[in-house]
């Protein structure tokens, strides 16, 4: 939970820590003057309908510290939406994770103040495609991953993230498996799976993430030729020879985690991912040593405190989620069975 920031100096005390090398997550003083009258705005709004904020880590960090209630990584957001008594959900972050939270709150209304909420992921897949691939593979389960569509994933028998694929992809009563739509997540889970001498045919459809795709592994060459007891995180989105070369894998909030609870060791984290973790670590783990570039998600970075205060006064058609009732159920059940797998 966010603690209410109570003034611009305040404001500017938090985010002045961060420096992760794109001017984008950099604040001055003068910069906080001119955000904090737009985050005490939407406190009291906030407040006055009851919403609640749940923002994913890669926002801009004026939304974490600003104004979120919760941020996490996507099985904690998805956890958050759940739980919540808020009458309304305000989702800082792209939008199927702004669809999956109004399949678990049918009857709330949810918001995605995102003007720009794609995903290369979830875009690169149809649920007429998902259905021909049924087609074709009969025997396999088909799994999606959370960065899906509610349409996709209504074509799916149950949906996993980057914190659980590889343990519901072990207890998953098949050997045979069809993942989409990160062919990297899904040899990335097959190797961790064959590390424990766990063998199921894991097919995948080939769809990556844009900023993690990138990483190549020669950038952990250099890093520890620089750092040689550097500790490299890896998000398992990243290409499998990064991985394999990573020394902790994990989402964004695994990642987040070990920081903060390894923040005092004396060699540096190198973080292969995008920046906000980077940024909510500058803030949250004070003496951790941050070493590395910066990657940010055009669509996450979207977001800004503008659009949620908009959609929060007088939402857009467009910042309101609705699902086609006729998916509804079958997308429902594709998340509720992850919880059934990974609780
Ligand atoms: P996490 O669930 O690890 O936060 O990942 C979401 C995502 O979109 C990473 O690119
Ligand atoms: Fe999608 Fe990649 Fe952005 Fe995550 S970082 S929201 S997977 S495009």
């Amino acid at each position: 939970m966010s603690v209410a920031i109570a003034s611009p100096e305040a404001l500017y005390e938090k985010l002045k820590h961060i420096h992760v090398g794109n001017p984008l997550c950099e604040y001055t003083y003068e910069r906080c003057i001119e955000l904090f009258p737009i985050i005490e705005e939407i406190s009291i709004l906030k407040e006055e309908k009851n919403a609640l904020i749940l923002a994913h880590t890669y926002v801009h960090p004026d939304i974490v510290f600003g104004v979120a209630d919760h941020v996490g990584d996507s099985y904690g957001l998805a956890k958050a939406a759940r739980q919540t008594q808020a009458s309304i959900i305000l989702f800082p972050a792209v939008r199927f994770m702004a669809e999956t939270a109004k399949l678990l709150n049918p009857d709330k209304l949810v918001l995605d103040p995102n003007p720009n909420g794609g995903c290369s992921l979830a875009d690169s897949i149809d649920p007429d495609t998902v259905w021909r691939l049924r087609r074709q593979y009969p025997q396999h389960t088909f799994v999606c991953y959370i960065n899906t569509t509610a349409a996709v994933k209504a074509a799916c028998d149950v949906c996993v993230t980057s914190s659980n694929a590889h343990i519901i992809l072990e207890k998953i009563p098949n050997d045979r498996i069809y993942f989409l739509p990160d062919r990297l997540l899904a040899e990335n889970t097959k190797n961790r799976l064959l590390k424990r001498g766990i063998t199921k045919e894991i097919l995948s459809y080939p769809g990556s993430c844009y900023v993690h795709e990138e990483i190549q592994e020669e950038e952990i060459d250099l890093m520890r030729y620089r750092f040689p007891d550097v500790t490299v995180l890896a998000h398992p989105e990243c290409p499998p020879e990064v991985v394999q070369k990573a020394d902790v894998v994990g989402s964004t909030t695994e990642m987040h985690r070990y920081v903060v609870a390894h923040q005092h060791q004396r060699s540096p984290f190198f973080l292969l991912t995008e920046c906000g973790v980077a940024s909510r670590l500058q803030i949250d783990a004070p003496h951790a040593k941050l070493v590395g570039g910066c990657h940010l998600c055009k669509y996450m970075r979207s977001n800004s405190l503008q659009s949620i205060l908009a959609a929060l006064k007088q939402p857009k058609e467009s910042d309101i989620i609705t699902i086609e009732p006729q998916i509804q159920e079958r997308a429902r059940r594709c998340i509720e069975r992850m919880f059934d797998y990974a609780e």
